[in-house]
Formats: structure tokens, sequence, C-alpha cells
């Protein structure tokens, strides 16, 4: 048995599990007409709403006890003081300072990080600003016009995601283009209509390895200097933002031009660090430094509220209690807000990279369930796909319901109908209609007996499938930067109950390794005889194709 599924708090919640597996949520509404009070926290921005999950006071009771009983607090301490809590490479975690009010010095390892941290703010507003006023200029002498942000996973998702949802906050002075696909497509498409001398490339990549992204950079490379006849103006058109700036130099940015990040800042919690340069360019630095101030509201929010009203140890509790201690085996993230369309794609990467994992801390195999799969749509374009599936299939997929009391772009009638349904939905789903009420209501619309038996069980919703629902006042650079913050610190959390090193990603190296042994047979057509006959069959297939007219 891990240590964790001995703790006593842990043992209870199997047990009571159980117990709550017989329950319906519908019964403990109507048993309890406190329920949304005593489950649910206000922010200022955001109210989270938990109470429609299948939960009593005993089960919060007892998740906080494990929270407690795993130090939840203790490590929470130690993230924010820069101990190395990424025990497998070694690191800090500090995304956190990058948003904190930069006012005392802040040592790391000897360094005084805060120092280091608004020298790059520095460095990012002066840049923002002589690109946005159009003193920047490319080769030929005009302002630039388009921003080409190439990067993948974490140095592509934040900054995109956060461009698309705050794009009502831009003032459209520059138009922002991301690539992040090797495939040739993409950056041909992007590259097409845009004129070489007024694009600027920003090459962001932690590590300035990623082959995916290196590829990109060498492809707009080429496409720059040979439009403009000349090798030497790379530097008005390339900025990088990497830890690695010896690689960043050699692949041939200027020194001036690169924008410093640490290897304490994980890829896919650095939107706050310098590779959120394309939102600084788009929106202004600071529209920006708002983005910050709301991820710092949140970070005070968990260092300091009560674990009972702390919203990211609530999420992380909830999340625990559906898959590890329910089964569920997958979790929907459901915006409805278009500007939101970003969401799911940036969270996936944000939770099952880290905590998609099932060793703990100790190198040990967990037999217990750990994250759930993470997937999602805007909501209304999922209730006409797979919410047919939410509602009665045999699988129980919690979602997170996510919406805005006021929307960024008003238009008449539209918002109502949205919302209309972003209620209705976590209401059916937590309600269910039973055999009996579907009867009911096909005998009241004068049904024959021999209809009614036949569509009757086809109608039936079993409901008690459970739900968080995140509500905003309206989408902001702050309420932008509440809402990940939230979800950074939930992943925390549970990678903490979970015992699982979050902030390592191993599982991605393995398919790199062979995807470069793979490129050397496909550039030479030849095919290594010791694949499996899965592989080698497949690659002779493509060598044939290949050289089929
Ligand atoms: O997919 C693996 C990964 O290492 C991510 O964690 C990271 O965000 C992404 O690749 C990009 O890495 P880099 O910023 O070093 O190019």
């Amino acid at each position: 048995m891990d240590a964790r599924q001995s703790l006593p708090a842990w043992q209870a919640l199997t047990q009571h599990a159980n117990m709550m597996k017989t329950k319906h949520m519908k019964d403990l509404f109507s048993q309890d007409t406190e329920r949304f009070n005593k489950y649910s926290v206000k922010l200022p921005k955001i109210l989270f709403d938990y109470s429609k999950n299948l939960i009593d006071q005993q089960t919060i009771t007892q998740l906080v006890e494990l929270a407690k009983q795993c130090q939840v607090e203790q490590w929470r301490e130690r993230m924010f003081a820069g101990e190395h809590i990424n025990t497998t490479e070694d690191r800090a975690v500090l995304h956190v300072a990058l948003r904190d009010r930069l006012d005392n010095a802040k040592e790391l390892d000897g360094v005084d990080i805060n120092q280091q941290i608004a020298a790059t703010q520095q460095q990012m507003a002066a840049f923002c600003d002589c690109v946005r006023s159009g003193q920047w200029r490319g080769y030929s002498g005009k302002a630039i016009t388009d921003v080409v942000s190439i990067g993948v996973g974490g140095s592509n998702l934040g900054p995109q995601m956060v461009t698309e949802a705050l794009h009502q906050y831009s003032d459209g002075q520059l138009k922002m283009h991301y690539v992040s696909n090797v495939d040739g497509t993409q950056i041909a498409n992007v590259l097409k209509p845009l004129n070489p001398e007024t694009v600027l490339f920003i090459v962001s990549s932690k590590t300035f390895t990623t082959t995916e992204t290196m590829t990109n950079a060498h492809t707009a490379m080429q496409w720059l200097t040979t439009a403009a006849q000349d090798t030497s103006i790379v530097a008005k058109h390339f900025v990088a933002v990497t830890a690695n700036k010896s690689n960043a130099i050699k692949f041939g940015i200027s020194q001036d031009n690169i924008f410093n990040m640490w290897d304490w800042v994980g890829g896919r919690f650095s939107l706050w660090s310098a590779i959120g340069l394309p939102i600084a360019l788009d929106l202004g630095f600071d529209q920006f430094k708002q983005l910050l101030d709301g991820a710092y509201e949140v970070d005070q929010h968990f260092l300091t509220a009560e674990l009972e009203q702390n919203i990211p140890v609530l999420m992380a509790l909830m999340s625990l209690w559906n898959t590890t201690f329910l089964g569920a085996q997958s979790q929907a993230i459901l915006p409805y807000d278009q500007s939101l369309h970003m969401l799911s794609a940036y969270l996936q990467q944000a939770e099952m990279e880290s905590n998609g994992k099932s060793v703990n801390w100790q190198g040990e195999k967990v037999d217990y369930p750990t994250v759930p799969s993470i997937w999602g749509e805007l909501g209304i374009n999922g209730q006409h796909a797979f919410y047919q599936y939410l509602h009665q299939s045999n699988n129980i997929v919690p979602a997170d319901f996510i919406g805005s009391v006021e929307s960024v772009t008003p238009v008449e009638g539209h918002h109502e109908t949205l919302m209309a349904n972003f209620f209705a939905q976590t209401q059916a789903l937590m309600q269910g209609v039973t055999e009996q009420e579907v009867r009911a209501d096909l005998k009241m619309r004068g049904r024959s007996d021999d209809y009614i038996n036949k569509v009757a069980p086809h109608k039936v919703h079993l409901g008690n499938r459970p739900t968080n629902t995140l509500l905003m006042k309206r989408i902001s650079p702050r309420s932008i930067g509440n809402l990940i913050a939230l979800y950074e610190h939930k992943i925390f959390v549970q990678g903490i109950i979970l015992q699982i090193c979050s902030f390592d990603q191993w599982g991605v190296e393995l398919g790199k390794t062979l995807a470069n042994k793979i490129q050397q047979e496909l550039e030479s057509g030849q095919v290594n005889p010791n694949h499996d006959s899965s592989t080698q069959g497949l690659l002779a297939h493509y060598h044939a194709m290949k050289s089929e007219s």
C-alpha cells in the first residue's frame, strides 16, 4: 500500500466514497437549501460553485483533512520560498515570483531573482513601446505590422490562448500570428499574405533545442533573408525568448534581442515570463501587467485562505474526489465564452503534462487513478456534439463550466441565450429525469401506452453528474490572470496529494528520441530491420508510396 493510501484520511475517504455512491445529488439539494452557500466561494472577479458535486459536509471535512495530512500548506510555503520542489530536475518552481510585487530582493540559490525579473520586464516594456509606436523599423525602414510567434507546447499555448481570450482588449496595432506545428502547411499559410519588410518573428523556446520550433525558425529566417537579399538584417526582424542564450546567439539572434527566462519557470507555467511577450506586444505592457496582477490576487488567496475556503485547493479536492475516489476517468472543460475557445487545449497541457504520471515521489508505481484526461470545447458547440454522452453514457465525466456575466462583445439577444444554456446544463446534469417523470410527461402530451413503453427508457437521464461552475464578471486581463492561476494552483495541490512530480515531463522524451532516429531513415530511404514489424512495414510502405509517380 502506498504511503498516501495508508493515511487515515485516505482510508476514511475510501469508505465514505462507497456510502456517497448510493446517494443522489438531487436529494442532497432538497435536503439542504443552504447547499450553494456552503459550497461556493467568491473572489472579487470570480465565483466558484462546487455544490453540484456528490459531496456532503463529511466529504469536505475528510478531503481537507487529507490535504492537511499530505502537508499541502507546508508544500505551498516551500514552493513560494523557492525550494527545489521539482526534485527530478533539481529546480525551484517559481512562476509565482513572476507576478509578485518586485519590491524586495528575493534570493534564489544566492541570486536576487526579483532584480532579474524586473530587468526583463523593463526590457519587455521598452521593446513593446518601441514596436507598438512604430519606432522599431524593419530592413526597408517600415514599421512592424505583423508579429509571428514561433514556439510549441508551453512556449505557444499560454500566449496564444491569452491573446485569443483578450482579443477585445487589443488595439489591433499589430496583427498576431502563431506557428507551433512542424507541418509546413501552417508556416506556409501564415507567411503567405505577409510582407517580410514589416514582420517581426519571436522565437520562443526555453531550451532553444526543440526540433519543431527550430525547424520553423529556420524556415522563417530563410523566408526573410531571401526576400531581403541580405543576411545582415536579421536583428531587425528576429527576437528570442529563452533560457539558453548561447543557442539563440548561435542560431543568429542578436544578443540585444534576447529576452531571458530561467530554469525555475516550467514551460507550461511560463506565460507570465517573457514567453508572454506576444501578449504584451498585442495588448501593450500595461495590460500585460494587469494579467500578472490577476494572477497575483489568486496567489494571495491561495497563500492565505483557509483550506475550506481556498478555491484552488477545493478545485483540486473535487478533481481528486471524482477521479481517485469515485472513479471518473476524464474531465471536461466547457467554457461558455467564445474568448476562451483555446482554454481546454491550454489546460490539457497544464494538467496532463504535470500530473499525467503513475509513479510517486519515491519512484514507486501507484495503484490509484491519478489525474483524469482533460478535454473540452466551447459549451454551445459541445452541446451539439458530445453532451449526449455527458448526459446519458455509462461513463461519468465531471465538468468545469466557465462563463461570464457580461459579454465582452454584447450583441443583442445573444448573451442570455448562451447563459441560459450554461445554467441549464449543470442543472440537467445534476438533476436528471427519472423514468416516472418521463412517463408522466409523455402521458400528459397524450402519447399512447405503446409509444411510452417504447420510448421512455431512452429518455431517462440518470443525473448525479458532477460539475463545477466558475462564473466571472467579464473577461478581462485581470480575470484571465485569476482563472489561469486558479488552475495552476489546483494542479500543484493535486500533485502534492497524489505524490506526483508535477513539474517534469519525462514522458515526452521517448517519442522524441525515436522520431530523431526515424527521421534519419526517412531522409536516407533506409528502414532499420530491428524495428517491430508494424513500424518496419509502415516505413517500407511510406518509402514505396513516395517513390511512386
Ligand atoms: O512537450 C515537451 C515540452 O518540453 C514542453 O514541456 C514545453 O512546453 C515544450 O516542449 C516546448 O519546449 P521549449 O520551450 O524548450 O521549446
